[in-house]
């Protein structure tokens, strides 16, 4: 059964010569890191990637500092933990599926990396997704452990709502409303996708043009 198609939303990247709105990334990344990531994984970025997109390169170290990966082994044959590097991908939430189903009843949440790519409504599906949870209708039962979503397919979605106005606060002042948070992550997940879009722009290589 298919969701409720999205509305259609003016999305800076999807226009024409259009480049990505940064100032959203940097907030989007703040969204993902504060909220999304307590549960879904972002395999493919790595801190590398936000320098000059979202975060100078300090602010990127710093933030790949304060996680810790394993690695090894050293010349003595030892794993060990050490501060993370530029070079170091987006830390997952759990170890592996199993864990990452268990702590969500059973349900797995997926990497978000080619989220808006993987979706039929791509960044206009998540958003609608994000800020569209209502009560059901009158008459329709929703198990237990799941929400109502029209937007979702089937309309029952393990993921229960997550963004209420306010929750986190943006650095640049920016109100954090609920479709404000929405828009910025969806946004960062959309330049997630394509982390090369604004260079290829440079070269005005027009295939790569965002569609999603
Ligand atoms: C599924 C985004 C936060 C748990 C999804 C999906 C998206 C998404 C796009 C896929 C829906 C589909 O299959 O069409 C986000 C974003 C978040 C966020 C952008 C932050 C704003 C969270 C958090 C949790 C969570 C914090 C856990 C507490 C799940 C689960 C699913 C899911 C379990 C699978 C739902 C199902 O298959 O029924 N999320 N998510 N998400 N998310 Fe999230």
């Amino acid at each position: 059964e298919e969701g409720l198609h999205p509305p259609a939303y003016p999305w800076s990247h999807r226009s024409l010569f259009g480049t990505f709105d940064h100032a959203s990334i940097r907030r989007g990344y703040q969204v993902y890191r504060e909220v999304c990531s307590a549960c879904h994984s972002l395999d493919r970025i790595a801190w590398r990637n936000l320098v000059d997109v979202s975060h100078t390169e300090d602010e990127a170290r710093t933030m790949a500092e304060e996680f810790e990966y394993k690695d090894g082994p050293n010349e003595i044959g030892e794993y060990f933990e050490r501060p993370g590097k530029l070079s170091d991908y987006m830390p997952r939430p759990y170890p592996n599926d199993e864990a990452a189903r268990a702590g969500n009843g059973g349900a797995l949440p997926p990497d978000l990396s080619l989220m808006v790519k993987a979706r039929h409504g791509g960044c206009d599906y998540i958003f609608a997704l994000l800020t569209g949870y209502v009560d059901p209708p009158a008459g329709v039962e929703i198990r237990e452990g799941l929400n109502y979503n029209p937007y979702f397919p089937g309309g029952s979605i393990a993921m229960a709502r997550l963004l209420y106005d306010g929750i986190v606060d943006y650095d640049d002042g920016t109100p954090a409303t609920t479709s404000q948070m929405a828009k910025d992550v969806t946004t960062f997940l959309a330049w997630a996708a394509e982390p090369e879009h604004d260079e290829h722009l440079q070269f005005l290589n027009q295939e790569k043009l965002c569609t999603y």
